[in-house]
Formats: structure tokens, sequence, C-alpha cells
């Protein structure tokens, strides 16, 4: 059976890493790889494929950036010939970003079964566009493997039948699990931005900062108060902030660089997985919007702080070491003293984040294959 793997931007790589290892155990599975070229830079992208030991993608579609009505019809106009070409058995999907919808849409259209990994997440906040994303891939998808029990339970309320619906768990932890032996040291990561002792002079730790959603970055009053709250923050503990391309642009188009230009806070370009593997084991807390970092802390044990009023994914927050701060200093900072004062959220490993979520994924996917597509 012919496979045709999707990814697009940077979180889609390590989801898909361990589920190609998984396909390559099974002969009758075979995987066509396809980038959408969402994100093309080599920082947020070469160097994930070199670090994962992801293979060369069959095709790039490079669609690049833009609006998001280019960026989508952009690959739905490519990957449409795409699948002329590769003629799958199915189209996988992970995530929630421009390319998964983009190519779920394409597929389904075509008659093609469409397979989602990391369905069922809801934010219940349509102002996000990845929650866009997540709910009509949902709706366009004939198989959909959740990472934790809500996801169910969020696609029974909007009518998916159940039968196709299963926990698995969540695959980027598998990939976590394989790495963390490989994690890059923070302090060797500093040494190479030329802030060598950077990590060792702070005694109680450091933490570690990302930003890059559109909520949080693109009006210059929030991403003022955010920089200054940081500021704050890094005059007890020095900060890490690998800078996402987006955030860069926005830090310079407001003349917003003084704010990060401190000496207890560490701009640094995009990381590979292995450099934001260490930089999260071995920080003392975490400040994030991101999605895939709040699930990654947990796995780690490390209390995280996000920069969100909501989350998709709530079982970092009933089970593992998350809080959400949204992006009112006050909140960030009182979260932040708690981490001080008694170490922060404590947390446990939720079920099925236990490496093993992408041979679950492969068995349950060539048992349906050989069903001829069927549920249950
Ligand atoms: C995308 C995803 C988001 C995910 C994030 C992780 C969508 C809607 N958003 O957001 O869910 O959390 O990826 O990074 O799909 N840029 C570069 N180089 C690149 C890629 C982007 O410079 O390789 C810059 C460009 O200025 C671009 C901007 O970043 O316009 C935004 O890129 P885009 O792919 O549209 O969205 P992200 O913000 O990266």
């Amino acid at each position: 059976y012919r496979i045709l793997c999707v990814v697009g931007a940077r979180p889609n790589f390590m989801k898909m890493a361990p589920i190609l290892a998984a396909f390559g155990k099974r002969p009758a599975l075979h995987a066509q790889l396809v980038h959408t070229g969402q994100h093309y830079d080599v920082a947020m992208n070469e160097q994930y494929f070199a670090s994962l030991g992801l293979p060369r993608p069959d095709l790039n579609l490079e669609v690049g950036s833009g609006s998001h009505a280019v960026q989508t019809a952009q690959v739905m106009l490519r990957f449409e010939s795409a699948l002329a070409d590769l003629a799958p058995h199915a189209v996988l999907v992970v995530g929630d970003v421009n390319s998964t919808l983009a190519c779920a849409l394409v597929a389904r259209k075509q008659g093609i079964p469409v397979i989602h990994v990391e369905a069922g997440l809801r934010s219940f906040d349509r102002a996000m566009p990845e929650e866009i994303n997540r709910v009509l891939t949902d709706q366009l998808s004939d198989l959909l493997f959740t990472t934790e029990p809500d996801g169910a339970a969020n696609l029974a309320r909007e009518g998916v039948d159940a039968r196709r619906v299963h926990f698995v768990g969540n695959v980027m932890i598998d990939t976590l699990r394989a790495n963390l032996e490989r994690a890059i040291a923070p302090r060797t990561i500093a040494a190479d931005a030329g802030r060598a002792g950077f990590v060792d002079s702070a005694a109680d730790g450091y933490a570690l900062l990302t930003l890059h959603r559109p909520s949080n970055v693109d009006q210059p009053e929030t991403l003022d108060r955010l920089l200054r709250t940081v500021g704050a923050i890094s005059e007890q503990t020095p900060v890490m902030f690998p800078v996402h391309p987006r955030t860069l642009a926005t830090i310079e188009r407001f003349g917003l660089r003084d704010l990060i230009a401190r000496p207890a806070i560490l701009p640094l370009p995009p990381m590979g997985y292995l450099e934001m593997l260490g930089l999260m084991r071995d920080a003392r807390v975490v400040l994030t919007d991101s999605g895939g970092i709040q699930e990654e802390t947990t796995a780690l044990g490390v209390p995280c702080i996000t920069l969100r009023d909501n989350t998709e994914r709530p079982i970092t927050i009933s089970e593992g070491t998350n809080v959400l701060a949204g992006n009112d200093p006050a909140a960030i900072m009182a979260a932040y003293q708690a981490v001080l004062r008694d170490g922060g959220k404590s947390g446990r490993i939720p079920a099925y984040w236990d490496g093993a979520a992408s041979e679950r994924i492969a068995d349950i996917l060539l048992a349906w294959l050989q069903r001829g597509c069927q549920p249950d």
C-alpha cells in the first residue's frame, strides 16, 4: 500500500519521523513523502530533516510563505498534480498547519482516504488559524488518531463516527524519547552563539522562551508588553530565546530590538530539534505559546507557562506540568514566581505517551487498509 505522507511546517517534521520509521518496518506499507515547502529556511527545515533522520521528500511543492488564502491555495493546486503522479492508496496528514488542511481537502475530493494523526484537539478558539485547520481536517478524515482522551469526546460532539477514531498516544513523544540521549547541551548552544558561560553563570538555571503565535507577536502593544515581562524575568533568571522568523520580523518592524538586547537574554536563531530538546530538558521553566512544547515539557517533567488564554492540549494541564498565563504581565509573573517558590507544577506522563504511538498507528492503519479502508 502506498501512503502519501505530507509535511509542511516545522512541527510536522518531528511527528512524521517516527511514523515513517514504523512504516519502514512493515513491508506492506510503502511511504511516499511530500513536503509542501510551507517552511523553507535551512534553520526551519533542512536542520530538522538532518537531525531527525528524515528521508529526502519524494517531492517538494515549494509553496513558501503567503497569506493564508494564497498559501493554502498554492498547496492545493500543486498537491493535486502530485496526487495524480504518485497515485497513493491513502494520504496521511499530521497536526494543524495550513498544509495539513490543504492536502486533506484535495485528497478527500479526489476520493482518496485521509488519515489524520493528532486528531480531535480543540482550543475552541476560532480566532486561531490552527483551530480552523483542525476542525476541517477532522471532518475530511476517514481514519483519525488521537493523542489524549479528550480528542474522542471532541470528535463525537462534531459527529465523527467513533469507529474511525483511535486513541494511540503522541507521536511527538515517540520522537522525544528516541532522541533524548542525543540532546545537545545548552552550554554548547550558548557557546556557539558567542555567549559561553551564559548558562553556567546562572546558579538557579535558565528560562527558555519561544513566541510565534500571531495573537502574541503581530501587534506591537502585545509584543512590547510580553518582551518587557520577559525582561523583568531575566533580572532573576537568564532567558534563552530562540526567535521564530515571524517574531524576528515583527520585532524589527516594530523597533523592539532593544527589549531583547539585555545581558540576561540570549536571542538565538531557530534551533534544530536536538538543540530544542536540550534547551527544554535542562530549563528551570519554559515560557511558550507553542502547542507542541506544552506536550514536550509535560513529557520531560519541566514546568511550562503557556502564554495563551486557552490550550487545545488540556491533558498538559490536568495531568502535566503546564499552566495557562495568557499574555498579561501580572499572570505571567505570578506563574513565574510560583516556579521560583516551589519549583512550579509537577505532573505525570499521560497514558500512551510511551514512545510507541507510531507502532500503534502502523498496526491499525495496515488492518484498516486490508479491510478496504472500512472501520472495524
Ligand atoms: C506555522 C503554523 C503554526 C505552527 C508554526 C511553527 C499555520 C497556519 N501556522 O506558523 O501552526 O505553530 O508554523 O513554526 O500553518 N518564515 C520564514 N522562513 C520559513 C518559514 C516562515 O522566514 O521557513 C516567515 C515568513 O515571514 C512567513 C512567516 O514566517 O511569512 C510565517 O510563516 P507561516 O508558514 O505562514 O506560519 P508560521 O507563523 O511559521
